[in-house]
């Protein structure tokens, strides 16, 4: 089905199913622990043997010598594969750096070894016996000094590295009200629950990979060019995802290394990445150098706004797009917005949950806090004044739906936002500071072609088979909801099957398209499903009420199931969107409000009150939707305090690499969430109306927070995360 805007009425409208806030159908299986996790599979091959993964001591340079004979030798060992005997190995498109390095090394922990043993214990003995010589290389590790070096890239995805309006310099050089500020996003990574995990086994010249892995298409695509056999001999199966982040959305060194190492051993190998071994052996989002300059008239309305953006990768990778937002979000006339990337040869940069968006919104939800503080407007107001209903680069392209200022509106109400002193540093609870910050949160609409099979079986039950992935968003749940509207049966008359090669291939889950992307594939294949039922039990489909099991047109109505016969009917399509985006920007649109409170003796920053207000087309299924704004607002809390990858300088890695030393928010952090979603619905998105929300609810918390901190102390810290210490010597003193 192609997709035309706008969407007219059609089933999904009556909103039985969809819309409501439904508990997700794999709940069961996730809290009674037998939802079976790549690792897990237990029952997918007989006997497997373990795999640990070997990473490579240096960031540059190469191996000039590897003595195995010890770990050959060691009990219990199968195999050891070295990117000397793996055989010739191709690279995925997905993959900036090699999977299995050597004897080039491009990044620290880059796998260089896999040792296949009887028990995992054993693997993990072996492979402390390998012993590797390097010819260590020169490498560039550190941001701020490879800035004047960087270039401009040509991103693959996202626009135009640079783009220009009208007379930026002139205009700003006239503005009467001025910021030229820059600020710096750290390193991050995806530190989601379940690590990287894959068991692997061949059937002949035929691999099946059991794994963890948001991207499934993607992914047989890039086992296939990485292993140099054809695609349809690949099979990827990952029906639950212990959590993803954009770290999951491509094959990563646990699939190719089981898969070789099954290949070796000639026996079914499992391998997960160890916790140490996944932040420098992964992916992570980039850190980020970002000038902002924004210029003004006394009234308060933008006249000029550029958004500069550095960021690293390794040769070959591409830049993190921060200004993003910067080209959407605010009216002004004369504008720029440009990137540049360096060489660094720490592990790999990639997305992470909101690439682009989210550390952008980092830098320019200060800086617009920092303009309305200079011009004496009221941030809220300041934000308010300088909307936008068309897209300020192309100003004939309205945005399908904006609500921004109504989620701004609502928030301030809701959260007491009146009751804010403008003037930082003044409101006292005892030893605590108490300030209050807002934020705007904005992240484009994407969508992705998807396609989906649904089969009405005797019993009137309807199964929905699709490659797409569930990272714990939902989406066995409002597939689920898509059907159950669609075909007019109750949720528990619909089983939903995910993760599996073999499915229909889907948009998958990444960049907060999965939702409306999946579910309208689900929805245009029910679509075909109903022509077919309805043909068969002689109605006009296009009269054909399907509801309460029951296909009904004029007086006449049957049961659903009796179109099934005996053998079942089955329909697939696909969906696809064409580039709906040309006459209109599809946007999605929130606030954030944030109360801290910071210790004016220690600076510790205690978050007391989050509140966001998300508008985002159709919401599919309120508490799944809610569960992903609620986990966004955690993370942006972890992002402005706590999240910071730190990237040894001199030996290039990431010195932080595991959970007590990468610190993302526990329980204790974080204070009552409340969040809204205005109603919304967009018909330019999809049949289903719907949007993304997932990203969305990160995009802006981590300024709301500095806002809030600032508005508290007095203390404007522009280098993130807000840690006590770049608090401590700027307090003001305490009486
Ligand atoms: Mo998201 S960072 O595209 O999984």
């Amino acid at each position: 089905m192609k997709f035309d805007t706008p969407a007219g009425a059609n089933p999904i409208d009556r909103l039985t199913v969809i819309g409501r806030p439904t508990d997700r159908i794999d709940g069961p299986l996730k809290t009674s622990g037998t939802a079976p996790y790549a690792y897990e599979r237990h029952d997918a091959v007989p006997n497997p043997a373990y795999g640990y993964v070997v990473g490579s001591a240096i960031a540059k340079g190469r191996i000039t010598g590897m003595e195995l004979g010890d770990a050959k030798a060691a009990p219990g060992v199968l195999a050891i594969v070295t990117a000397e005997n793996a055989g010739k190995l191709g690279k995925g498109d997905y993959n900036t750096a090699k999977l299995l390095g050597g004897p080039e090394i491009e990044h620290y922990h880059q796998a260089i070894a896999v040792v296949v043993a009887e028990t995992f214990e054993q693997a993990r003995a072996a492979a402390q016996l390998i012993r590797v010589d390097y010819a260590k290389g020169e490498g560039a590790f550190d941001l701020a000094a490879a800035k004047g070096s960087a270039t401009k890239p040509e991103p693959k995805i996202g626009g135009p590295a640079d783009t220009a309006v009208g007379d930026f310099e002139g205009a700003f050089a006239a503005a009467p009200v001025r910021l030229d500020e820059t600020y710096t996003t750290p390193d991050q990574g995806h530190a989601m629950m379940e690590p990287h995990a894959s068991i692997a086994a061949w059937d002949g010249d035929r691999l099946t990979v059991w794994t963890s892995n948001q991207m499934i298409d993607w992914g047989v695509g890039d086992v296939a060019k990485t292993l140099g056999i054809p695609k349809e001999k690949v099979r990827l199966i990952s029906p639950f995802i212990g959590g993803g982040f954009g770290g999951k959305l491509f094959v990563r060194a646990d699939a190719l290394l089981a898969a070789l190492g099954a290949r070796a051993a000639g026996r079914p190998v499992k391998v997960a990445l160890t916790r140490p071994l996944m932040f420098n052996n992964t992916t992570h989002r980039p850190a980020t150098i970002q000038r902002i300059r924004i210029g003004a008239n006394r009234d308060g309305k933008i006249t000029a706004i550029g958004h500069e953006s550095w960021s690293g990768d390794l040769p070959g990778g591409g830049p993190e797009l921060a200004v993003n937002q910067t080209r959407l979000l605010y009216a002004g006339a004369n504008r720029m917005t440009a990137m540049r990337l360096a060489v660094l040869d720490l592990p790999e940069g990639n997305s992470m949950r909101a690439p682009g968006e989210a550390p952008g919104m980092m830098a320019l939800e200060i800086a617009i806090d920092e303009m309305a503080e200079k011009l004496g407007l009221d941030p809220v107001e300041f934000r308010i004044l300088n909307d936008t209903q068309v897209d300020p680069e192309k100003p004939e392209r309205p945005f399908s739906q904006r609500h921004l200022v109504e989620c701004l509106r609502t928030g301030a109400e809701r959260f007491g936002w009146s009751k804010r002193n403008p003037k930082p540093g003044q409101t006292r609870e005892g030893r605590w500071l108490v300030g209050l910050g807002v934020a705007a949160a904005f992240r484009n609409n994407l969508l992705v072609k998807s396609g989906a099979r649904v089969r009405l079986d005797a019993r009137g039950d309807v199964t929905v088979e699709t490659d797409m992935t569930d990272i714990g968003t939902g989406s066995y749940t409002i597939i689920a909801q898509t059907a159950a509207e669609m075909m007019g049966v109750p949720l528990d008359k619909v089983v939903v099957r995910l993760g599996d090669s073999s499915f229909p291939v889907s948009a998958g889950s990444g960049g907060q398209f999965g939702a409306a992307s999946s579910t309208s594939g689900v929805y245009a294949a029910c679509v075909k499903l109903r022509e077919a039922v309805a043909q068969k039990l002689g109605f006009n489909s296009a009269e054909a009420v399907f509801a309460d099991g029951q296909v009904r047109a004029g007086n006449r109505s049957a049961p659903l199931a009796q179109a099934a016969g005996e053998g079942g009917l089955v329909a697939e399509d696909t969906i696809e969107f064409g580039d709906v985006t040309e006459t209109h920007q599809q946007s999605t649109f929130g606030a954030h409000f944030v109360e801290t409170a910071v210790d004016a003796a220690t600076g510790e920053i205690r978050v007391r009150r989050m509140l966001s207000v998300c508008a985002a087309g159709r919401i599919l299924n309120p508490k799944a939707a809610r569960s992903q704004v609620i986990g966004a607002m955690t993370m942006g809390v972890g992002a402005a305090l706590m999240e910071e990858l730190a990237v040894d300088k001199r030996h290039g890695f990431f010195v932080n690499h595991d959970l007590a030393g990468y610190e993302v928010p526990v329980h204790a952090d974080i204070p009552h969430q409340d969040m809204i979603f205005l109603d919304e619905v967009d018909p330019y998105s999809s049949p289903m109306k719907a949007k993304g929300v997932a990203e969305l609810g990160i995009c802006g918390v981590a300024a709301a927070v500095a806002n809030a901190v600032y508005n508290a102390t007095g203390v404007r810290v522009r280098d993130y995360p807000i840690t006590l210490d770049k608090l401590l010597d700027r307090l003001p003193e305490v009486a």
